[in-house]
């Protein structure tokens, strides 16, 4: 293990890491770590950064500032950061000490320390030989809970964001199946995979019309998490993610520019897997249920047609009339199966659906879509606390007039090349029904994003944390 939590830490540290928020610094720990007899004139604003060398001893101490209030929800970046900078210069054994941490630092650094040990080369032929750091965080007994609860939340976070990276000669959807059972084997919840002759029995019609064009056959993961003991039948929660392993547009193909990125377009189920995860390692209180409707979008001689007119598991006809607007089509399928087989209380999807989202919200926020206020304004307030995110979008009846098809029952692509994360968001309505208490949150632009921590595009991790709150809460 690369990051240990331990009151007594072994090993002698060659840095020390002393994180303070604004204004709060504490003269004992400067004097005892950098040997320093007065306080030096830092204010420790978010992010600002020193390192020192103790005078006598062979040691580095890197002074972190935290910020202010407002800056509580990124604590975790200040973290990773730091520590990604420092990798570069060789072996590290560092020290973090964290009495002084509240409850909020510490579970914040937690993550963010062991988000700054991933390891993105994991295909280059000399990533076995680079040294791994060593970061110990030094607790007190008292802080042991909310630590190794990090812990789990960082680990469930980066297994998805790997997973979410693999590219995708790799990550088929048989690979994403594999994914979520070796999870709930390894951390105690079940996993049932609907294989494509499953399918085919229950007439997944929409999910099996996607997936036609490509060698890797379609699947639906199901996936249920309960807390040990309980006997309920209804989830108070049910989670749907879009899995589509590579998005080519199908015969609405995409422009070569920027297609590579398509593989992170299982973000959605990356998310569900994750959060339940998660959910199972920290043993909540709560009956989960997520549902994965996994395929990949290719070209083909036996790929879906624009034009073609495909059944779903509802019952309900859809004309495609743009097979690049392959995400709906399968979520169709999970949100119905998951509705008419586990009825859950409370309803979430998570897909990197449009791109029309990230014209409108850029890389900032996740859209949210739901007629119940409640949902909106909960998860709006602990998306801000956990530094994901949403910003609520409407869902008038207006929006539904472009979406009707003469043909069949809906058509999968709006009329009109305006409002295309609402259309999507009107389309996915029209297979929930009258479900009181569904949202869903188009997490195109903040899935995948350009940051300090990689040359490209990497995998944020976006939605297990909020998920994880809105479980904690409803449990
Ligand atoms: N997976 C894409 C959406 C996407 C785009 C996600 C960019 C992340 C980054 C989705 O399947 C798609 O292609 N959507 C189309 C829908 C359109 C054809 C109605 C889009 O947004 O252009
Ligand atoms: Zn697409
Ligand atoms: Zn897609």
């Amino acid at each position: 293990m690369p990051l240990h939590l331990t009151t007594s830490p072994a090993e002698k540290a060659d840095t020390v890491l002393l994180a303070f928020k604004k204004d709060q610094a504490n003269e004992g720990l400067i004097k005892e770590y950098a040997g320093l007899e007065y306080m030096p004139d830092l204010s420790f604003a978010a992010k600002e950064q020193h390192i020192l060398y103790h005078p006598g001893q062979k040691r580095r101490i890197i002074l972190l500032g935290l910020g202010e209030e407002k800056d509580a929800s990124k604590l975790y970046l200040f973290f990773r950061s730091c520590i990604h900078q420092l990798k570069t210069k060789g072996n590290l054994v560092l020290h973090v000490p964290t009495s002084h941490f509240t409850d909020e630092v510490l579970y914040n650094a937690v993550i963010g320390l062991r988000k700054s040990l991933i390891n993105n080369g994991m295909y280059r032929t000399n990533g076995q030989k680079t040294e791994e750091p060593e970061i110990t965080v030094v607790i007190d007994e008292k802080q042991s809970e909310i630590a190794h609860e990090a812990l789990h939340v960082a680990e469930s976070q980066i297994g998805a964001m790997k997973l979410i990276d693999t590219p995708s000669n790799i990550k088929n959807p048989a690979y994403i199946a594999s994914y979520a059972q070796a999870s709930g084997k390894a951390h105690g919840f079940t996993v049932k995979v609907l294989d494509a002759q499953k399918l085919e029995e229950l007439g997944m019609k929409a999910l099996l019309a996607v997936g036609q064009g490509s060698d890797s056959p379609p699947v639906c993961i199901v996936m249920e998490y309960k807390p040990s003991g309980s006997t309920s039948q209804k989830p108070a929660l049910g989670l749907v993610g879009k899995g589509i392993s590579f998005d080519t547009g199908g015969i609405s193909i995409k422009p070569s520019a920027n297609m590579g990125f398509m593989k992170s377009d299982m973000s959605g189920a990356a998310a569900v897997i994750g959060a339940i995860e998660a959910a199972a390692r920290l043993q909540l209180s709560i009956h989960v249920v997520g549902v994965v409707p996994a395929a990949e979008n290719s070209v083909d001689a036996k790929s879906m047609r624009p034009g073609d007119v495909i059944g779903s598991y509802s019952g309900k006809t859809i004309e495609v009339l743009d097979t690049d607007a392959e995400g709906r089509l399968i979520l169709a399928d999970g949100l119905s199966y998951i509705i008419k087989n586990h009825k859950p209380e409370h309803l979430i999807d998570l897909a990197t659906l449009t791109g029309s989202c990230i014209a409108t919200l850029g890389n900032v926020a996740a859209g949210i879509f739901t007629k119940n206020d409640q949902m909106a304004n909960v998860l709006f307030g602990l998306g801000e606390k956990v530094n994901e995110r949403i910003w609520r979008l409407p869902m008038w009846e207006d929006y539904m007039t472009e979406m009707q098809s003469d043909i069949a029952d809906i058509k999968n692509l709006s009329s009109k090349p305006v409002a295309g994360a609402i259309t999507a968001a009107k389309f996915l309505e029209f297979f929930v029904e009258e479900h009181q208490s569904w949202a869903h949150l188009d997490i195109a632009g903040v899935a995948f994003t350009e940051s300090e921590f990689a040359r490209t595009r990497t995998s944020t991790g976006f939605g297990i944390r909020l998920l994880l709150e809105y479980m904690k809460m409803l449990g």
